[in-house]
C-alpha cells in the first residue's frame, strides 16, 4: 500500500490499539520489504515498547511541581522499557509481584496498622539489570523515577550534605514515585572508612537514619554492586534485599531470543548459551549488538554464526585487557 495511504490509516485508528498496531505494523512490514532494516527494527523496538498493559489500567501517580530544594539533586528518568524487555529469576518475578499487589492495597494494609514494604536494595554484579528492574517497576507500578544525583548531593560543601539529602528525602516523602539510589556501596562504604573526613561519615550515618525513618509515598530503590561485604546495618534498614544474578544457561538462552527477536539469524542461538556462561547480561547485549552490526556493515541480510564469535572474541578480548588492568591496581 502506498506511503500516503498508510499514514492515513495509522492516523484514522487513532485511540483503537488493535486496529493502530495492525497498521504500524504493516508499515513495518514494508519498511523490511525496502530493505529498511535498520529503521524497521527501530520502529518495532518501538511499537514493542509501547504494548499496552494487560490487566486494568495503571493510575498515573500525580506529578507534584519539582520543589527548587530537591530538583538539583534528583532526575526525572521517563520509563520506556516493560516486563518484556527484562529477565528475571522466577523468585525475583514472584517478590515484584508481591511488592505490586501491596502497593495497590496499601491503603487498607495500612488501616490494620501494618506497613507496606517500601524500601528496596537490589544487589549483585554490575550489568546484571538493578538500574532496568527499577524502570520497569516503576512502569508497573505508574510511577515516576526519580534517580538520586547521589554526586551531587555529596560533592557540594560538606557542610551542606546533610541538608541536601534532607531535601531528598523530604522529596520521596511527598512524591509518589520510585526514589533511584544507584551505587549506594560508595556511600554506605564510606561509613567504615576511616580516611573519610569525619564530617561525611557523620552524614552517611543520617542518610542511614533517614532511610530508617522515611515511609515513601512510593518506593526507595537502593543498588549495589557489593554483597557480603555491606554493613548489616545497612541491610537491616531495608524491607527487601533483591539479587540480581549473572544469568545462568536457560536465561541466556531466553536473554539471546530477546535480542535476536526481530532479527533474522542463520545459525543455532542455543549452540551459544555455554559459551555465555559468567557473562552479564550488559555483556551478552553487547556481543548480539557488534554481530548484528557486522551484519549491517557487510550488507547481509542475516546475522551469521561467524558475526557472532567474532563479537565474542571482541568481548574475550576487553575482558582480558580489564583484567590486566584490574590487576596493575
Ligand atoms: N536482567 C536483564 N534482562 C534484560 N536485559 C538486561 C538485564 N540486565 C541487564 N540488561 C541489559 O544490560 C543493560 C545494563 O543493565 P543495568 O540495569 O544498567 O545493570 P546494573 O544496574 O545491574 O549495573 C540494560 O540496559 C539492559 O540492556
Ligand atoms: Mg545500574
Amino acid at each position: 500500500m502506498a506511503r500516503g495511504e498508510l499514514m492515513k490509516k495509522l492516523l484514522a485508528s487513532y485511540g483503537r490499539d488493535e486496529e493502530f498496531r495492525a497498521v504500524a505494523e504493516q508499515i513495518i512490514v514494508e519498511e523490511e520489504q525496502k530493505n529498511n532494516r535498520v529503521l524497521a527494527r527501530s520502529l518495532r523496538k518501538t511499537l514493542d515498547n509501547s504494548a499496552p498493559s494487560t490487566g486494568a489500567p495503571k493510575a498515573l501517580a500525580p506529578l507534584i511541581p519539582f520543589p527548587d530544594a530537591a530538583g538539583d539533586f534528583v532526575e526525572r528518568i521517563e520509563p520506556v522499557h516493560t516486563k518484556n524487555d527484562i529477565i528475571l529469576s522466577a523468585s525475583n518475578i514472584n517478590v515484584f509481584q508481591g511488592l505490586i499487589q501491596e502497593f495497590k492495597r496499601g491503603e487498607d494494609i495500612r488501616r490494620h496498622g501494618l506497613a507496606v514494604r517500601s524500601k528496596l536494595l537490589f544487589c549483585g554484579p554490575p550489568g546484571c539489570g538493578k538500574t532496568l528492574c527499577a524502570e520497569v517497576f516503576a512502569n508497573e507500578l505508574g510511577l515516576p523515577m526519580f534517580v538520586v544525583k547521589i554526586d551531587r548531593v555529596i560533592s557540594s560543601y560538606l557542610g551542606e550534605t546533610a541538608a541536601n539529602v534532607r531535601k531528598v528525602f523530604e522529596f520521596a516523602r511527598k512524591q509518589p514515585c520510585v526514589l533511584f539510589l544507584d551505587e549506594f556501596d560508595a556511600l554506605a562504604r564510606s561509613r567504615e572508612d576511616s580516611t573519610e573526613h569525619n564530617e561525611l561519615r557523620r552524614v552517611v550515618n543520617s542518610l542511614l537514619i533517614f532511610i530508617d525513618r522515611i515511609r515513601p509515598k512510593g518506593f526507595l530503590v537502593a543498588a549495589t554492586n557489593l554483597d557480603q561485604t555491606l554493613d548489616p546495618a545497612v541491610w537491616r534498614r531495608f524491607d527487601e534485599v533483591i539479587w540480581f544474578d549473572k544469568p545462568n544457561a536457560a536465561m541466556i538462552d531466553r536473554y539471546l531470543k530477546l535480542n535476536f527477536r526481530n532479527i533474522e539469524i542463520d545459525f543455532d542461538l542455543h549452540k551459544y548459551a555455554s559459551h555465555l556462561e559468567g557473562y552479564s547480561y550488559a555483556e551478552i547485549e553487547r556481543i548480539s549488538t557488534q554481530a548484528i552490526k557486522s551484519s549491517i556493515i557487510d550488507r547481509r541480510k542475516k546475522v551469521s554464526g561467524d558475526d557472532f564469535k567474532q563479537a565474542l572474541n571482541d568481548e574475550v578480548r576487553r575482558r582480558s585487557g580489564l583484567a590486566r588492568l584490574n590487576q596493575a591496581d
